[in-house]
């Protein structure tokens, strides 16, 4: 079971679009995934068409965490239901529904026993081959509990100035937390999201990127998509939306999924 955190200290450049691109990735190629929601927001639990107020919150579960066991609380994603029937079968996406209440966890001084929370439910977990954790725009608890509990930090970020400053302290920031606490913890890569081809400060970017992070730059590069918003907004899985531009833009995914996932996990 493969635990990926998607990160960035920055905010809205695309962690829960990419982790809902990946996930219905995961969803069509057969790969039994769990969607944990830690950002207090709840963006994710909204666009996996999971209500809510369904299965117990995550803020509760890490306040439980000793007792808590996380299958029994994970929730099946609305997605299920748009899959065509053959792909139905087997298929399995499941959601720890985000809320406000995991807030609480949320401190700049977390301490070292709290941090370990997630961790503790993820161990007495079963019956997933992937596992992504989307996290809020900051380097506090949720953050560090996320990290704590992964194999990997897949970060996310724009081509843009600030973006790029602020993966790199990500980077730093993620080399000097698995020296500290999370010696399991590598660097996935680099998704960059929202290029516009025809952007020249875009292209200029892009090249920075290709040479600040050198093979953690992970291809393909994800487009501006014009529609994603609406995907977005219909919570549904961007493999079954029509058309030829968003087609691609699930290609692109499926790619990425494959730099993340061993090959015998993928079927479809
Ligand atoms: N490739 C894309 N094309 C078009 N719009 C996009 C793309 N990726 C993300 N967006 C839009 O950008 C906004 C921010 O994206 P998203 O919520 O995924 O970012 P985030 O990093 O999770 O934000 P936060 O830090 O608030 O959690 C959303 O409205 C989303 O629909
Ligand atoms: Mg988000």
């Amino acid at each position: 079971m493969q635990i990926l955190s998607v990160s960035s200290l920055k905010g809205g450049v695309g962690k829960t679009s990419v982790t809902m691109g990946l996930a219905s990735s995961a969803l069509n190629n057969g790969v039994k995934t769990l969607v944990i929601d830690l950002d207090p927001h709840a963006d994710a639990t909204t666009g996996l068409s999971v209500s809510r107020g369904a299965g117990r919150e995550a803020g509760l579960l890490l306040k439980e965490a000793r007792k808590a066991r996380l299958n029994d609380h994970a929730v099946p994603s609305g997605w299920l239901e748009l899959l065509p029937p053959e792909k139905r079968k087997n298929a399995r996406l499941d959601v720890i529904v985000g809320s406000a209440l995991s807030a609480t966890f949320d401190r700049p001084d977390i301490r070292p026993r709290d941090m370990k929370r997630l961790k503790t439910l993820v161990d007495g977990v079963s019956g997933y081959d992937l596992v992504l954790v989307d996290c809020p725009p900051s380097l506090s608890g949720l953050t560090r509990i996320a990290w704590a509990a992964s194999h990997q930090v897949l970060l996310v970020a724009e081509p843009s100035l600030f973006s790029v400053a602020g993966t790199e302290r990500t980077m730093r920031a993620i080399r000097m937390f698995s020296n500290e606490f999370a010696p399991q913890l590598t660097q996935a890569g680099v998704v960059v999201n929202r290029a516009r081809a025809d952007s020249a400060e875009h292209e200029y970017r892009l090249l920075e990127m290709e040479r600040l992070y050198a093979d953690k730059l992970m291809l393909p590069v994800l487009e501006e998509n014009p529609h994603w918003q609406q995907i977005q907004g219909a919570a549904y899985p961007v493999h079954q939306w029509p058309g030829d531009q968003v087609r691609d833009m699930a290609k692109s995914f499926d790619e990425l999924l494959r730099q993340l996932v061993p090959a015998k996990k993928l079927s479809g």
